[in-house]
């Protein structure tokens, strides 16, 4: 997995093991564990693997992961160099939303990622992430763009990549809590 290339993050990945703690197991080709740096100041959390990510074993790599990949470089990264990880680690039949047992059985997983990089800024991509991280059931209409805290480290909620593509008049919403992610990690947005 080039996702756990750091002590704590491969004592994380091998803890997850071929892990068949839910039913989502019997449907997947790759468990999607993580990508990025072990190092990352700036962390993404999404929802669950689409079919793309289960037939390539990497997170956002489909329609929504590309559309995420311009979001962080426009922020002024390189995909490589942030960490990019999922709520539950294997796919959902026909996509459906993950189920609390589901997410029960995996966020301690999530959790310990989060320990393991420590970055500086989380932003969690939609409501699966936003509301189990801050275990808030508030909508994400509502959690986005407003600073809060997972373990002494600021999350930026923001709208979903997926929901951004079916949504884009919501774009310039999710783009003004990304900068407020950059001025806050001490950046410029490149070009201006
Ligand atoms: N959507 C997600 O939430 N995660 C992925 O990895 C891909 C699409």
């Amino acid at each position: 997995d080039k996702g756990c290339g750091s002590e704590p993050l491969l004592a994380v990945r091998a803890e997850l093991g071929e892990c068949t703690r839910c039913k989502l197991s019997s449907g997947r080709t790759h468990l999607v564990f993580g990508v990025g740096s072990p190092g990352a100041e700036l962390m993404f959390v999404g929802e669950g693997p689409g079919a793309d990510e289960d037939q390539q074993g990497e997170p956002f790599v489909g329609r929504a992961g590309q559309l995420l990949t311009k979001m962080i470089e426009a922020m002024g990264f390189r995909r490589e160099e942030v960490y990019i990880a999922n709520v539950v680690k294997c796919r959902p039949p026909e996509n459906r939303n993950p189920e609390p047992d589901e997410i029960e059985a995996c966020e301690p997983f999530l959790r310990a990622q989060i320990a393991a990089i420590r970055p500086r800024v989380l932003v969690a991509l939609g409501k699966f992430a936003a509301q189990t991280l801050l275990r808030d059931p508030t909508p994400i209409t509502r959690l986005r763009g407003g600073w809060r805290e997972y373990e002494g480290v600021r999350l930026m909620p923001t709208f979903h990549p997926a929901y951004l593509l079916r949504s884009p008049g919501e774009k310039a919403k999710a783009w003004e809590d990304l900068k407020r992610v950059v001025k806050e990690l001490g950046r410029t947005i490149p070009g201006r």
